[in-house]
């Protein structure tokens, strides 16, 4: 069918470039481009003699033409961002420079604060309309799957959705004292943040991890679980329309908050330059230096991760409830695609995105949230490559 360059090589876009070459009627021939160049490499070697084709290229994402000159030389259908969400404005300028269509799993935020939205993205909806090109924001689990679910809900459960809990559970243990499952400074920087729920039309800021509660959740057990800020609530908040509350929670052991205290505390999760021995450093980056890389948790991490949504609302005038969630093993996605299940519930659906546009099943011009696509081609894709999902009509609720 086409051609994708992903930009990227580390746990995620490695499970993107398996799902990639599992699907070789959709994917011909992909280009995995990155900084590191001898990433890219290794997934070559790995994956090579398939039927999908693969090259390499080294490229430096931050760089808007030296990205556009690559896009136009492989001239791929699809470009999937699986860098960093730093990377999400220059890599939309090259895909405007090249004409081609846009699918990343994470929204821009800058380097130097803390605080990640969709207004920086959203501003791009017009010269994207005006090219005739197809940008896919946040095409991950979650965001992303955790969107497709909105939308499946509201096109088939509900006619009116009152309420949405997103839960995301990883149950997996990897035996570090302490360590990020994805990339580290992205990670702290999303849990030291304050939260954030929507009620009523507005946000409500919290404190960092001010609002614990229980939840039992269906093949993993009771877990302890944390309102976050997480950024589909912003676009669920328009694109639902009458949706009175969302909230989005995850689980952290007490051992991982314990290690986070500690390093907050003493400085070492701060994004604030610092001079030592004559060099600036920034303590995060320093300490992700120091901490396992997400990569190499997938042989030691045993056990599952539960995510999904839980509605409440109305449909032909009653009460109804409605939870759609995946299980998904670590150890199962290791044996399948060598990586641990939080790059596997990523890559997945990033890898659908791209299949969508590639397809015609999610393609018009303009920068989109998933739930504003038909969610069912998503779904049956999901059930096909791994991450089949499961639901409840008399799900416990959180309280
Ligand atoms: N939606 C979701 O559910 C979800 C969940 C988890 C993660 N994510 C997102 O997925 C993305 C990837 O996460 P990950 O865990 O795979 O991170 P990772 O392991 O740190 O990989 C990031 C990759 O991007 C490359 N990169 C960084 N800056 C670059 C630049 N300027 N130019 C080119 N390549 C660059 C890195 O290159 P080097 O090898 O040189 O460092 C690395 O290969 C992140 O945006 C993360 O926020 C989304």
């Amino acid at each position: 069918m086409g051609k994708a360059l992903i930009i990227g090589a580390g746990g995620v876009a490695s499970v993107v470039v398996h799902k990639c070459c599992q699907n070789p009627e959709v994917f011909e021939e992909i280009c995995i481009a990155s900084r590191t160049v001898s990433k890219c490499e290794a997934l070559k070697e790995k994956l090579q003699g398939g039927r999908t084709k693969i090259q390499t290229a080294q490229l430096d994402a931050d760089d808007t033409e030296a990205t556009a000159a690559l896009i136009k030389k492989f001239g791929p259908d699809v470009v999937i961002n699986v860098a960093l969400p730093y990377q999400d404005l220059t890599i939309m300028d090259a895909c405007l420079a090249a004409g081609v269509h846009y699918v990343d799993t994470a929204n821009y935020e800058p380097k130097d604060v803390a605080k990640f939205e969709y207004k920086w993205q959203w501003a791009y909806r017009e010269k994207f309309e005006k090219a005739g090109i197809t940008a896919i924001l946040g095409s991950g689990f979650d965001p992303g799957v955790s969107g497709v679910f909105c939308a499946y809900a509201q096109k088939h459960y509900f006619d009116e959705i009152h309420t949405i809990d997103i839960l995301d559970a990883n149950a997996g243990d990897h035996g570090y004292p302490f360590a990020t499952n994805f990339n580290p400074e992205i990670n702290i920087r999303e849990v030291t943040a304050k939260g954030s729920f929507f009620e009523n039309g507005k946000f409500i800021e919290t404190e960092p991890l001010e609002i614990k509660k229980v939840y039992n959740f269906p093949q993993i057990g009771p877990k302890d679980i944390y309102l976050l800020h997480h950024e589909e609530m912003e676009s669920l908040a328009v694109n639902i329309k009458g949706v009175r509350r969302i909230r989005f929670f995850m689980t952290f052991s007490q051992n991982y908050l314990t290690h986070l205290r500690v390093l907050q505390n003493v400085g070492m999760t701060s994004i604030e330059p610092v001079v030592y021995e004559g060099r600036e450093i920034i303590p995060l980056q320093f300490l992700k230096a120091l901490l396992p890389d997400p990569a190499s948790l997938g042989p030691r991490t045993k056990g599952k991760t539960n995510i999904g949504c839980i509605f409440t609302g109305v449909k032909d005038g009653k009460k109804k409830t409605y939870y759609v969630y995946n299980v998904c093993d670590h150890e199962k996605c290791y044996k399948e695609v060598g990586s641990q299940a939080i790059s596997y519930t990523t890559g997945v659906p990033a890898m659908i995105g791209a299949m969508m546009i590639m397809t015609g099943a999610w393609k018009k011009p303009g920068v989109y949230n998933v739930e504003e696509f038909d969610p069912d081609p998503f779904m049956d894709a999901l059930n096909k490559f791994g991450l089949p999902f499961e639901e409840s009509f008399s799900p416990e609720l959180v309280d």
